[in-house]
């Protein structure tokens, strides 16, 4: 079992010039996991709330590629609050972990690399049953 603790801000590297700078990411180098999928959310309204799940297996970097928004982390016991507006920072979320996605600010990319192809199965969608089944055992 993982905690919030275990969900960390990794600084990646940033090649700069005077044209702007490139973050580049490799597998098993900056990014812990082989990368079998990259999604990202955009377009997104504001106000809305995303997220409200966990994932039994799925481990993911989280990149703001534009503006910001904010996740919140939950293990069943502690609580966490991360900010992403930094393109050249990325949040690893730890299998197990439920997380809400809030604040998205107009135009924001958020960027996800994640270590598995999308399956349904991977999904806990129903809070209760995370704390009361998932995070207790
Ligand atoms: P979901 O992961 O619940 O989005 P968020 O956490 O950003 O709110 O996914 C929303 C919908 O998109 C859901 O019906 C599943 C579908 N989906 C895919 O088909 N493939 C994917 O790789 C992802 C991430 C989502």
């Amino acid at each position: 079992m993982f905690s919030v603790e275990d969900c960390l801000i990794v600084n990646l590297p940033k090649i700069y010039s005077q044209s702007g700078t490139i973050t580049v990411l490799e597998n098993n180098s900056e990014v812990p996991f082989d990368v079998k999928r990259i999604y990202y959310l955009y377009d997104i309204p504001m106000g809305i709330e995303r997220g409200g799940h966990a994932h039994y297996n799925l481990e993911q970097f989280i990149i703001a590629a534009s503006g910001s928004f904010n996740f919140l982390l939950n293990d069943g016991k502690n609580k966490k609050e991360i900010f992403l507006n930094d393109p050249s920072k990325a949040l690893h979320i730890k299998p197990g972990i439920w997380r809400e996605i809030k604040d998205f600010s107009s135009g924001s990319i958020c960027l996800v690399l994640a270590s598995q192809e999308y399956s349904e199965e991977d999904y806990i969608r129903d809070y209760d049953e995370y704390l009361n089944n998932y995070a207790k055992s």
